[in-house]
């Protein structure tokens, strides 16, 4: 039996400037993850399990699109095995799906690192990384690699796209909460739109982005240096820019406001926004309130997480 695991992630700041070569930072999510476990099958056949989205199929008869085949079948061309091993393949997940945490990044990192060990052939961190952003780019279209990259080191990382990765320290812990709006809001058409707004007139939306791309590096200094008060307002400003480029949403800006009244010091959308997950900074002392007020203003669920 071969076993693999792979956290979740959040975007801390700097999403879509990212697509658009600025830094990003992201921290891996260890309270939600996605596990995968592969033993031999007594039928021929790949057989995949995924009793979280009622799924128990051969993999031939899943269509070639479906996302976990794409996986599997683009692991195996890539090691160049056209007869591959009889397999069970069981996944399961605590990731959200569509909700900014990464959930398929983490299935598709989780799921190569059990089918390498399972052919007996490890492969580095760096080969991981690059075969789950060759998936990303079948689901996403223009993705910058972030989600594949933080959840395959499962490290705080300063992201720039093709650029080696970076990690950085943590100077003192910080304490998030991460409300789910609960609305599945697929990346690709985020990314699509921001897409559109920029062809239209590139100029003033590079303006933008060099806005976001600052504050994401004043964020890296301010999260090394243990600064965490000045947090707050950057993440305010960059939700603020959002809201310019259309990712927002009511629902999103509806927790963030909820968050920053319940005394939360800073609250942005995380992720491709319109739906899915916006993060509030709070202290010791105000995260149960702040987490009661977002699910107060509407959200489905919440996670704390400490940063360290
Ligand atoms: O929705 P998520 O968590 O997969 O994040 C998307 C981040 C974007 O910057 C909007 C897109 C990308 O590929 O970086």
């Amino acid at each position: 039996m071969n076993t693999a695991s792979a956290p979740g992630k959040i975007i801390l700041f700097g999403e879509h400037a990212v697509v658009y070569n600025r830094p990003a930072l992201a921290v891996p999510v260890f309270q939600a993850h996605a596990d995968v476990e592969i033993s031999d099958s007594p039928r021929p056949g790949i057989w995949v399990d995924a009793p979280d989205i009622s799924l128990y199929a051969a993999l031939s008869a899943l269509p070639h699109t479906d996302a976990l085949r794409t996986v599997i079948d683009g692991f195996f061309q890539a090691q160049n095995i056209s007869s591959p091993p009889s397999i069970n393949i069981k996944i399961k997940s605590s990731i959200p799906v569509a909700s900014g945490l990464g959930s398929g990044a983490a299935v598709s990192v989780a799921l190569i690192r059990a089918l390498s060990a399972a052919i007996h052939k490890p492969l580095p961190d760096a080969d991981v990384n690059d075969l789950a952003y060759e998936i990303e780019k079948l689901h996403h279209g223009t993705p910058s690699g972030i989600d594949n990259t933080v959840i395959t080191y499962a490290k705080p990382v300063y992201f720039v796209r093709d650029q080696p990765i970076e990690t950085f320290s943590v100077g003192q812990p910080f304490t998030l909460v991460i409300g789910n709006t609960g609305i599945s809001a697929p990346t690709k058409e985020s990314v699509g739109d921001v897409r559109k707004l920029w062809l239209a007139d590139a100029p003033s939306w590079e303006k933008v982005f060099d806005q976001i791309g600052a504050i994401v590096k004043q964020a890296r200094t301010a999260i090394q240096d243990g600064n965490i008060r000045a947090l707050g307002p950057l993440m305010n400003e960059n939700h603020r820019l959002f809201q310019q480029l259309t990712v927002s949403s009511s629902a999103l800006d509806r927790l963030v406001d909820a968050a920053c009244a319940a005394g939360a010091m800073g609250a942005k959308l995380s992720g491709g926004g319109r739906g899915g997950n916006m993060i509030a900074l709070v202290s010791s002392s105000n995260a149960k309130a702040v987490a009661t007020a977002i699910k107060s203003a509407g959200a489905q669920s919440t996670i704390t997480t400490t940063i360290q």
